[in-house]
């Protein structure tokens, strides 16, 4: 049997040089001038003002209007914009390929120069920024009374919508100060939130949010105490605040055991953080854990429980010994892992909050594809737990570009299997997704699909074989797609995981991943594209909509029913939704249409224009794929209820409203039904990046052992008659 699999075309751009260069020869030199810089932090705020400055006085001179937005137009040479970094002389100035737009991105946070947490997030912007060839603009509070108020924040982020940046990342420590600047700038330019504020992110506007969720992270902590043996536990609450008190929660349910919780340190200081952690463990004399919530509780704890901390062969079954973990991996949590002082510590891996709010905007700007699609795209949290694994990150170091592994990317063995057919215009745009990834990082892929010819277990037995080799060949990273729940397929794939080799899973399989252990996803979550769907209608003014099955039985479809439903009960909670299926089996007397029937498109279209005649206020319909979206059209058409973008759903189609139609299909003839307003959006699950993405992560894994967790939602991207013409050329 021939093997299916290419090898992507190795393009060595100019960039290219200068990484591997950096990876070879200039450690040494960025030793020299990092002594030369001292441990200065990012400067870049004051240089951006300056600059800006610079070219308002100029503008101002020849007499211009809006100077702000002028001044984006005009910027000087840009090279005096980029920040550099601290230790590091980083020129991200590179010249947009031959025929490309430069896109310049803000990067706005709350994180003073002088907390090392946020060297990890400045690194990871710059190293983005450099891949993708964009510039940015740091900015952050210089100093305490900046911090305060949060006011130099908003004032920043009205900056970069002024300037009109092509994106804005923001973090959001304070949701009341900061929420007029992101919702306005957010209707304005593309903005996505990182770090904190999860919770507004999407109310907001911003298309996605990068960060640890502190509930979720609990939960993963708890079950980590519980895999340990413990059942009743300690909650060491450092400070009053919401977020710690989400970690609370999220551990008492991941435990499903007891969790105390200690009160914070009284504010006269007549109690530490040490005398709770010592009233909570006499007053529970049962607890086997300890749960530290950062650094600031971490050490009181360490220094109350001394030696008690279990190790070796002592576990919480045969001693009195408590298992402690801690949220954080600073330099002293480290050091106390490779001591053996703490079980383990939760890495929320923030250099990936920088690196992929750049690679994100990037997209947003270049293909108009929104990762994420208002979900959370979740940077962490991950495990340290062995002393190994704490030296390692110590030795990690950004600065010299130093990995993890001391690999390359350009001689990485990156595996897909994937049960995707070349046929298949779906699958294609995978492929495609992938090779722009490793032409980007110079990354060698090796992309294995089955033949068109194969039938279902013929493509198994592919794909089986495929991995088996990935896992023989030790490969550096194993991209699998999970047409079902195969016990042979599950079994290999934890097989690969055991042996160390991380393993992505993408495009089918977002409703198995988990239940095989795979710590990462990157597709759409049936559920979650049908809820933004039905936001989307919904504030649109839709309120009784049909969803359209055009295959029964289907799960995945009625979860996207069940998804539209939630949506537009969100926006209003009496909205209806109408599943309208095809018959299962044939059955006399009923004409409603029948999967693989003859003349089906016209069966599905009489079977709408029946139910919207039976039910007047139905003002919209969903087509969940390629079968439903001209029988929809043609219905609505029938019966003269077309929006046409100009009469809106809002009074129902009797009284002179119109029926919206949306549908899961980007491809002709959808495209021109948007064009003539006959369809209101359809729905991009974002297959370019189902492929584009794993490989990225898969690069990130290998260099710094970062690569986000859960789901990674590649879409719903929405397609209308604003950016239609983009994706007809993409697809
Ligand atoms: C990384 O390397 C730079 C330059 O050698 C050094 O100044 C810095 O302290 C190192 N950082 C860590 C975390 O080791
Ligand atoms: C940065 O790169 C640009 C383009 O390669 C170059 O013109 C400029 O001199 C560089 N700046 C520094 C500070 O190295
Ligand atoms: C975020 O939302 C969750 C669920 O609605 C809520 O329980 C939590 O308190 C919120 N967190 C913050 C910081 O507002
Ligand atoms: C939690 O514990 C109870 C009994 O202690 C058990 O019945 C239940 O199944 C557990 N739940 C989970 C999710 O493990």
């Amino acid at each position: 049997m021939e093997m299916s699999g290419f090898k992507t075309a190795r393009h060595v751009p100019a960039l290219w040089l200068y990484v591997v260069t950096c990876f070879t020869f200039m450690s040494i030199l960025f030793g020299i001038i990092a002594i030369a810089l001292g441990a200065a932090a990012i400067r870049s705020t004051h240089d951006n003002e300056d600059q800006i400055a610079v070219t308002e006085e100029r503008l101002n001179a020849l007499g211009g209007g809006d100077t702000q937005r002028e001044a984006s137009v005009n910027e000087g040479p840009v090279e005096t914009l980029i920040a550099p970094k601290p230790g590091r002389a980083f020129n991200t100035s590179r010249a947009p390929r031959s025929g490309r737009r430069q896109f310049n991105m803000a990067v706005v946070v709350h994180g003073l120069d002088s907390d090392t947490f946020w060297y990890s997030v400045q690194q990871g912007v710059l190293d983005a920024a450099e891949l993708f060839g964009v510039h940015f603009f740091y900015d952050n509070p210089q100093n305490t009374e900046e911090q305060d108020g949060h006011l130099k924040m908003a004032e920043d982020i009205n900056k970069a919508r002024k300037s009109l940046r092509d994106g804005l990342a923001v973090s959001i420590p304070d949701e009341s100060v900061l929420r007029s600047a992101i919702a306005r700038a957010a209707e304005e330019i593309p903005v996505l939130t990182i770090n904190s504020g999860a919770n507004f992110s999407e109310e907001l506007g911003a298309f996605t949010h990068i960060g640890q969720l502190e509930f979720e992270a609990g939960v993963r902590a708890g079950e980590r105490m519980r895999d340990l043996g413990v059942t009743s536990a300690i909650c060491v609450r450092h400070e009053v605040s919401l977020a710690l008190d989400e970690r609370c929660d999220g551990f008492q349910l991941g435990l499903n055991g007891t969790v105390h919780r200690t009160d914070a340190p009284a504010e006269d200081l007549s109690t530490s953080i040490q005398d709770q952690v010592r009233l909570a463990l006499d007053e529970n004399s049962d607890a086997q854990g300890i749960l530290a919530l950062g650094p600031a509780g971490f050490e009181p704890a360490k220094a109350e429980l001394g030696d008690r901390v279990c190790s070796g062969d002592s576990a919480p079954e045969n001693s009195d010994c408590i298992e402690f973990g801690t949220f954080d991996v600073s330099p002293g949590i480290l050091n106390s892992l490779v001591n053996g002082e703490v079980n383990f510590g939760i890495d929320q891996q923030e250099y990936l909050q920088g690196y992929l709010a750049i690679a994100f905007l990037y997209w947003k700007a270049a293909f108009g594809g929104s990762i994420g699609s208002g979900g959370v795209v979740m940077s962490g949290p991950t495990f340290v737990d062995s002393a190994e694994q704490a030296q390692l990150l110590l030795g990690r170091n950004y600065t010299t570009m130093d990995s993890l592994s001391g690999k390359i990317l350009t001689f990485l063995d990156i595996r897909y299997v994937v049960d995707g057919k070349p046929q298949d215009k779906f699958w294609q745009r995978v492929k495609r997704g992938v090779k722009y990834v490793a032409n980007l990082y110079g990354t060698p892929v090796d992309y294995n699909e089955p033949e068109n010819s194969f039938s279902n277990q013929e493509v198994i037995n592919f794909m089986r074989d495929e991995i088996q080799r990935a896992i023989d060949d030790n490969v550096d990273g194993l991209v699998v797609s999970i047409p079902s729940d195969n016990a042979v397929l599950r079994t290999l794939v934890g097989e690969a995981m055991t042996k160390g080799i991380p393993v992505i899973s993408m495009a089918s399989g977002v409703d198995l991943f988990e239940s095989w252990n795979i710590p990462l996803h990157v597709g759409m979550g049936e559920e979650f594209g049908g809820r933004q769907v039905g936001k989307r209608l919904a504030e649109s003014g839709v309120n009784n909509a049909i969803c359209l099955i055009h295959n029964n039985p289907d799960a995945a479809l009625e979860e996207r029913c069940a998804g539209l439903l939630a949506g537009m009960q969100e926006v209003i909670p009496t909205a209806q939704v109408q599943r309208l299926r095809s018959r299962e089996t044939s059955g006399a007397g009923d004409n409603r249409f029948q999967t693989g029937q003859a003349g089906l498109s016209d069966r599905m279209r009489d079977a709408v224009v029946e139910t919207i005649e039976a039910d007047e206020s139905i003002n919209g319909v969903v087509a969940l794929g390629p079968p439903g979206s001209v029988p929809a059209v043609e219905a609505v058409k029938q019966l003269g209820a077309e929006c046409d973008g100009v009469k809106t759903p809002d009074s129902t189609p009797a009284r002179g409203g119109c029926i919206v139609v949306a549908t899961f299909d980007v491809e002709f003839p959808v495209f021109n039904f948007i064009e003539e307003r006959s369809v209101e959006f359809a729905v991009d699950p974002g297959p370019f990046f189902q492929g584009a993405l794993p490989l990225m992560f898969m690069a990130l894994q290998n260099l710094w052992n970062n690569m986000p967790v859960g789901l990674v939602n590649s879409g719903p991207t929405f397609v209308d008659v604003e950016n239609v013409g983009g994706f007809e050329v993409f697809a």
